[in-house]
């Protein structure tokens, strides 16, 4: 009896010891490191109030974040938002205000936000982010840019462009930065591979994983995704073109027509946007000369305008994002000599995710906010 008793205890003992030695093989192997990498890295900066949830990184050189790959998990998302000029503009102030508190009530995704915009304007945009924040709890980082410096390379790009779309040729160098999204592919680090860009007027009724997602929507060709414009701008803009020739395409309304773009909300597919070699043949004075020449085109509203001329073209460069995303509010157009078709232009069905309250547009208050 005695024996047997040693006998079991020993047994016990020795059942024990294999436990742990099996525990300790597992913990060091790459099974349970395999698990840890899929789970999203913890900020290590307290989740809170104000403060605590910045992380300045890096003054020019800034982080990219591996989600290039289709299907794979996305941990963060990189929003690049012009806001310049905002000292002493407290109308803009209070709409990147908006902007970014609507975002952080619906991302279900930590964000890292980029400013474009003078150093003033990223001081200020860096204290509206802390309050911001603070009212919701999600994470976020602000990348700091030298904009100076990224000016100047982009400048070197597209100063022989930008003549034909604004209205101030041979501008100072500064307002090359209203055409970073056309040249960012070169002027921002190879380690980023997708960027959500927009404008500072926007208010997000929807998360904005949800836009991110539609990059997996795009076709083989697509380096970009970008709505509609919601007025019959470029109809305008084109009207001797489509004079000349009855029965274009060319600035028609949707859902048939090539009606041109609105560059508040882009999705931008850097990896696409460096590998086209027809989307980077055609950033070219010599190219775009030819294409103003043809299609009679003097733009003034930067990007778009670019982005507008190339698809005349190569329609196949551009995804088309539903209007729910950028559902432009400006009406400037519906009396001036477009009555009959405006609402061709500027309806938008389903459900509204993004409301962008360009040409100072107020936005209106939704359910969410009363
Ligand atoms: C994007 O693709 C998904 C999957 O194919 C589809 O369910 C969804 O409707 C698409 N979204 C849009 C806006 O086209």
């Amino acid at each position: 009896m005695r024996s047997s008793g040693v006998l079991k205890i020993l047994a016990f003992l020795i059942t024990c010891v294999i436990i742990i030695i099996c525990y300790q093989i597992l913990l060091t192997t790459s099974f349970f490191n395999h698990i840890d990498s899929k789970i999203p890295q913890a900020d290590p900066v307290p989740l809170g109030k104000g403060v605590g949830n910045v992380k300045v990184i890096l003054e020019n050189e800034p982080q990219g974040t591996a989600t290039a790959k289709k299907n794979e998990p996305v941990h963060e998302i990189n929003v690049v938002i012009t806001f310049t000029n905002a000292k002493d503009n407290t109308n803009l102030q209070q709409k990147f205000q908006t902007t970014v508190l609507s975002m952080f009530k619906w991302t279900t995704t930590p964000v890292n936000i980029y400013i474009i915009g003078d150093q003033a304007s990223q001081v200020i945009a860096d204290a509206i982010l802390k309050q911001a924040v603070s009212k919701y709890n999600k994470q976020y980082k602000l990348v700091k840019l030298d904009t100076d410096d990224l000016a100047k390379k982009l400048h070197e790009v597209i100063k022989e462009m930008q003549q034909h779309f604004s209205y101030k040729p041979g501008a100072y160098y500064s307002h090359s930065l209203f055409f970073l999204s056309i040249a960012i592919h070169r002027v921002m680090p190879e380690t980023l591979h997708r960027v959500i860009m927009m404008d500072a007027d926007l208010k997000f009724n929807n998360d904005v994983k949800e836009l991110f997602d539609l990059f997996d929507n795009f076709s083989d060709t697509n380096v970009m995704g970008i709505a509609r414009e919601n007025q019959p701008v470029y109809r305008h803009v084109l009207s001797v073109y489509r004079g000349a020739n009855p029965g274009t395409r060319v600035g028609d309304p949707p859902p048939n027509g090539i009606t041109g773009f609105n560059s508040g909300v882009l999705l931008l597919n850097l990896d696409k946007m460096r590998k086209s070699e027809l989307y980077n043949s055609l950033i070219n004075p010599k190219v775009v000369n030819d294409l103003t020449k043809k299609y009679s085109f003097q733009g003034h509203l930067g990007d778009q305008d670019f982005f507008t001329l190339l698809s005349l073209e190569h329609e196949n460069l551009f995804y088309i994002l539903p209007c729910t995303w950028n559902r432009q509010l400006c009406i400037w157009w519906r009396d001036k000599g477009y009555e009959s078709v405006f609402d061709l232009y500027f309806k938008c069905e389903g459900h509204i995710n993004i409301y962008h309250g360009n040409g100072n547009t107020d936005i209106p208050k939704l359910d969410w906010e009363k």
